[in-house]
């Protein structure tokens, strides 16, 4: 038996920082082609992931799906149940803002939601969370050490993405000091609260609500390359 119906994996086979790309086959991408020594570790629902090394380290890779009750289902088991000490998202999200464009790198050290995720988890009435200042130092330090260019910012985690009213988003934003919009580190932030783990979130531009620019799905796929060596290198 397995410690939790979603996942089929022993204990031990995940390290103790995973980085959770939304797609599976974004984890599978990462896998084939950032570590060495790979195991795929689970299959179940198609919700992929691996263990490998990065540079010598232990480090795993998994699918989040898309949304808070599903990242928030596989991030709470992998804290809870398997051991796992970090997770960091390594996802896309829609720029809010005309200041960024696309393909920027942004370390996400703060989340809003509308979602009622946290409340209903039992971990906190705020609707804005933190991720672990750590972690976020970590991210931070390895960019400036590669080199590469990168904002901090707070995302909208919103739960929805087509959304009837366009203005609500910008109301969003402008109330909430919010620059870019994805749909998950609001619930990994929570559930890091609820277990006493830490969890971090680095995302890249894939998409403007603003000036409506657009990256194809393929593009998405490849061109991430700078964000995930930023996460990687923070594996211990
Ligand atoms: N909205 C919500 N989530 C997203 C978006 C978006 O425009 N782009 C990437 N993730």
């Amino acid at each position: 038996m397995t410690p939790t119906p979603h996942i089929e994996s022993d204990v031990g086979d995940f390290a103790s920082t995973v980085l959770m790309p939304g797609d599976p086959l974004r984890a599978k991408y990462i896998a084939d082609n950032f570590l060495d020594d790979v195991k795929t570790i689970n299959k179940v629902r198609g919700m992929l992931a691996f263990t490998g090394t990065y540079k010598g380290r232990k480090v795993s890779v998994m699918g989040s799906g898309m949304g808070m009750p599903s990242m928030g289902i596989y991030s709470f088991e992998l804290f809870k149940f398997y051991n796992v000490e970090k997770i960091i998202r390594v996802g896309s999200c829609g720029a809010y803002t005309e200041d960024l464009n696309l393909y920027d790198v942004v370390i996400v050290d703060q989340a809003w939601s509308e979602s009622s995720f946290a409340k209903t988890l039992g971990v906190s009435m705020d609707d804005r969370l933190f991720a672990s200042k750590d972690l976020v130092k970590k991210l931070e330090n390895s960019a400036t050490r590669l080199g590469i260019d990168f904002v901090k910012a707070c995302t909208h985690s919103s739960d929805v993405f087509y959304r009837q009213n366009f203005d609500d988003f910008m109301r969003i934003r402008d109330d909430n000091g919010c620059s870019v919009v994805e749909m998950e580190a609001f619930s990994l932030y929570a559930n890091a609260i609820a277990t006493g783990k830490q969890a971090a979130c680095i995302v890249t531009v894939s998409d403007s609500l603003v000036t409506h620019e657009l990256t194809s799905s393929d593009e998405r796929q490849n061109a991430f390359t700078n964000m995930m060596k930023i996460a990687l290198e923070v594996a211990d």
